[in-house]
């Protein structure tokens, strides 16, 4: 099966980063390797968050991990769609496993993995994560980036908003979703947690920890999952959600005009707004680099 795997970032003051990882966000340590920190949660990733020591803010790559078949499908479709891409290699890191990077539409870094050495699951924590359940990044060109996860990763489109688009590569609602923006970078990572009560009492150890919210709490309208967004210390937004919708296959698209809010709300529970202001920065910190792929 699909899932997305992990996000790897870029950015100076790397262990400051992983120390707020690893400490209030509620993740563990996975190991060093040179300049890199890897973080896991409570699931079966050898790791679902890494951060590497460099001079400027950066997401290196955005992972998802399948069988075998499922990601030599995706470097076969990859190949005849003429997307740059990089052969089969083998990946040292947490998990290991065999794969290939592959460069997007706007010079996204995709990694497509088929993990060799799963780690065992940990016992459900309130206070920890279990895995990344989806990232959003924003795009200048989102219809562009729907048809390309259609046809060279083999996702499905669940929804479309105003802003938004939001594809699934398993039956979570999303694991990826595309906004609607002048630039191509992070737009956020989304840490699924237990159930509401985790996410509720990671709010209050964040308010603790001088992490105030930048939105939330609250339930969105695609997906259903119940939110709080965060504008981490390293910069860059971060989510703990859960309850997202499992869908099937008969799952209805849904249009703009489905997901629409009254005025003064944004989600189910109306409780509070996006900050803007805040987030906006926070979503524009972590870029892809340059395009290394050849084609
Ligand atoms: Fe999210």
């Amino acid at each position: 099966m699909m899932r997305l795997r992990s996000v790897e970032l870029e950015l100076p003051q790397s262990d400051a980063a992983a120390g707020f990882l690893s400490g209030a966000w509620g993740l563990l340590d996975a190991g060093k390797r040179g300049k890199t920190t890897f973080l896991r949660g409570t699931g079966d990733h050898g790791y679902i968050i890494s951060v590497t020591e460099a001079a400027v803010f950066g997401i290196a790559s955005v992972t998802f991990s399948g069988s075998g078949e499922e990601v030599a499908g995706v470097a076969q479709r990859a190949k005849a769609a003429k997307v740059p891409h990089q052969p089969i290699q083998s990946f040292d890191e947490p998990g290991n496993g065999h794969g290939f990077v592959l460069e997007g539409l706007e010079g996204q870094i995709y990694r497509f993995i088929a993990e060799t050495q799963p780690v065992a699951k940990l016992p459900d924590d309130l206070k920890r994560p279990i895995q990344l359940t989806h990232t959003v990044l924003n795009s200048t060109d989102r219809e562009a980036c729907v048809r390309f996860a259609e046809q060279v990763f083999g996702f499905r489109i669940s929804d479309r908003t105003q802003a938004m688009s939001f594809l699934r590569c398993n039956r979570q609602h999303h694991a990826v979703a595309y906004v609607k923006s002048d630039i191509c970078s992070l737009n956020h990572i989304a840490f699924e947690m237990p159930n509401l009560e985790a996410v509720m009492l990671g709010i209050g150890r964040m308010r603790d920890n001088g992490v105030p919210l930048v939105w939330g709490p609250g339930r969105h309208g695609p997906g259903n999952n119940v939110f709080g967004y965060f504008v981490a210390p390293f910069g860059g937004i971060i989510e703990y959600t859960s309850e997202v919708n499992l869908v099937d296959d008969d799952y209805p698209v849904g249009k703009p005009e489905d997901w629409t809010w009254p005025p003064g709300r944004s989600d189910q529970w109306g409780h509070s707004l996006k900050d803007m202001a805040r987030a906006e920065t926070a979503e524009r910190q972590y870029r892809f680099r340059p395009a290394v792929i050849p084609a």
